[in-house]
This record gives C-alpha cells, sequence and structure tokens, in this order.
C-alpha cells in the first residue's frame, strides 16, 4: 500500500466541488485516510511549493493558494502517487484526458483544482510538512 497527498486548491472548494471530487477519487478505488480543512498561510504555501521559488508563476500561485480554504488530505491505494496523478489529469486542463478531475473541473492552469504529490519521495515529504504531527 503506498501513500499520497493531494489539496482540493480554494477554486474547486469555492465552487463546492469536494464532494465530486472525493467521489471520483473514492470510485478509482484510493482511500481517504486523512484530512483536514484550512486557509493556508503565505509561509504555509511558500515552503510547500518552494521547488517553484524561482518560477514566474510563484507568487500568483502562492495568492491564489492562500486565497480561500483548501482541503488537504492523505490517500491510500496500489500505486496511490501515480493512480492520483493520472485521476486527476495533466497540469494544463486544456491538456488533460478526457474523465479526469482537472479537464471536468479546472477553471484554468493557475486555478486547476488539485494538487498530487509527483513522486513517492514527494508524497512522503507533503505527508509530512501537513499531517506529520501526528
Ligand atoms: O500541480 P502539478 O504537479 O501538475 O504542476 P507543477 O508544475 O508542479 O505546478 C504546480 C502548480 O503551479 C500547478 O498545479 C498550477 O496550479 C501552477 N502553475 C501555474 O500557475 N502556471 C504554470 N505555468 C505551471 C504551474
Ligand atoms: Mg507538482
Amino acid at each position: 500500500m503506498e501513500k499520497t497527498f493531494g489539496i482540493i486548491k480554494p477554486n474547486a472548494v469555492q465552487k463546492n466541488l469536494i464532494g465530486k471530487i472525493l467521489t471520483l477519487i473514492e470510485e478509482s478505488g484510493l482511500k481517504v485516510v486523512e484530512a483536514r480543512m484550512e486557509t493556508l498561510t503565505k509561509p504555509q504555501a511558500e515552503g510547500f511549493y518552494a521547488e517553484h521559488k524561482e518560477r514566474p508563476f510563484f507568487g500568483s500561485l502562492v495568492n491564489f493558494m492562500t486565497s480561500g480554504p483548501v482541503l488537504l488530505f492523505v490517500l491510500e491505494g496500489n500505486n496511490a502517487v501515480e493512480n492520483y496523478r493520472k485521476l486527476m489529469g495533466a497540469t494544463d486542463p486544456a491538456k488533460a484526458a478526457p474523465g479526469t478531475i482537472r479537464k471536468l473541473y479546472a477553471d484554468s492552469l493557475e486555478a486547476n483544482s488539485v494538487h498530487g504529490s509527483d513522486s513517492t519521495a514527494s508524497a512522503a515529504r507533503e505527508v509530512a510538512y501537513f499531517f506529520g504531527d501526528k
């Protein structure tokens, strides 16, 4: 059993899409094993996205991610990292495959509704970053 980390981003929470997105996740066979809702602080979002610090979209991304509540969660399942990335679809919703979360529910490249860890190493770091105290 593998774990991965995900976020339902502020645009999707605002549009009442938590239920629809979690339904797709659960129907794919992944299990939600941790979840918490909160509004991220700037330092939290900056630390989480530190790998993108030098990218031109970093400031805007941090503003967006702190613009309202998000749902933070941990998923468990076979090949959870890869299977959840596939279910999310490409970063740019215009390039996401039909039926994927981003194709169905993203508003833009930035406001693409969901985050998912991109490797088992990222998953371990990201789970610890948000759920490390327990
Ligand atoms: O989220 P994912 O791993 O698919 O993509 P990323 O390359 O790690 O980028 C992180 C997030 O930054 C994306 O999910 C978008 O919200 C945002 N982004 C953006 O606003 N503009 C870009 N050109 C690339 C990413
Ligand atoms: Mg990424």
